[in-house]
């Protein structure tokens, strides 16, 4: 048990799942692992723990932002031992070429700020995903058929963006989506000696306005939490 996850040690699996919402690490918990069991209470942010064609999965809610995702990947990697943890989120389209529900593999995240600035100060380091992970996961998406974009992101601190020429620069660097976790969940899996990759769905876009209807985002989380789970554990 840790400060923020009630877990016994053993009950958090190796390989982590991590959504922004509580309520969908239970929904993806019970969609795709056997013997789901829940493992985490506190302050809602929900944990479950099962298996996924026999590999021991934990799938556990990080919240919204880097403060609050750092916070359950220290406890998560530190005291649980995690050793590969996936991000599995919502993301906003940057590129014209990037479409509603498209899955995005973010190669790197770059950023105005992270819970780890305090350790950087002035170096400019470059948070980016595990190899063998972004791999697997490009041929899962490849072999469901899903448009899959593989590239930088831009992990944001703000929902509610006050600049807008920020995001220009982003489009004009090739930036594919917008987002506001994977930056530290990189940065903290490299301090540690963990794997780390961020596997996101394009629900809405910055350029065209859209964004995808509630009815529509649980089948495009689903094509996402399969193509996580296959990057994990590839056939
Ligand atoms: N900005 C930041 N985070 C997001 C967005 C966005 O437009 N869409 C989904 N997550």
């Amino acid at each position: 048990m840790t400060v923020h996850i009630g877990a016994a040690p053993g009950d958090i699996a190796e390989t982590v799942l991590m959504p922004g919402d509580p309520l969908r690490a239970e929904w993806a918990a019970q969609t795709f692992l056997q013997d789901a069991v829940c493992v985490n209470r506190v302050r809602g942010m929900l944990g479950y723990t099962g298996t996924y064609k026999g590999n021991r999965v934990t799938i556990q809610g990080s919240g919204m932002g880097m403060p609050s995702l750092s916070i359950y990947a220290n406890e998560l990697i530190r005291d649980y031992g995690a050793k590969t943890l996936i991000r599995i989120g919502s993301c906003g389209g940057m590129q014209a070429h990037v479409g509603i529900r498209d899955v995005i593999l973010a190669m790197a995240a770059s950023t105005l700020s992270t819970p780890s600035r305090g350790i950087f100060k002035e170096l400019n380091f470059a948070p980016c995903a595990d190899y063998g992970l972004l791999r697997a996961a490009e041929a899962a998406a490849q072999s469901r058929d899903v448009a899959c974009h593989v590239g930088g992101i831009y992990s944001s601190d703000v929902f509610y963006d006050e600049r807008p020429d920020l995001n220009e620069q982003m489009t004009r660097h090739g930036i594919l989506g917008v987002e506001m976790e994977a930056a530290e969940l990189y940065i903290l899996a490299a301090r540690h000696g963990a794997r780390a990759l961020a596997v996101l769905t394009v629900s809405d876009h910055l350029q065209t306005g859209e964004a995808l209807p509630s009815d529509q985002r649980e089948r495009s989380f689903g094509d996402m939490v399969e193509i996580a789970l296959e990057a994990a554990f590839p056939a």
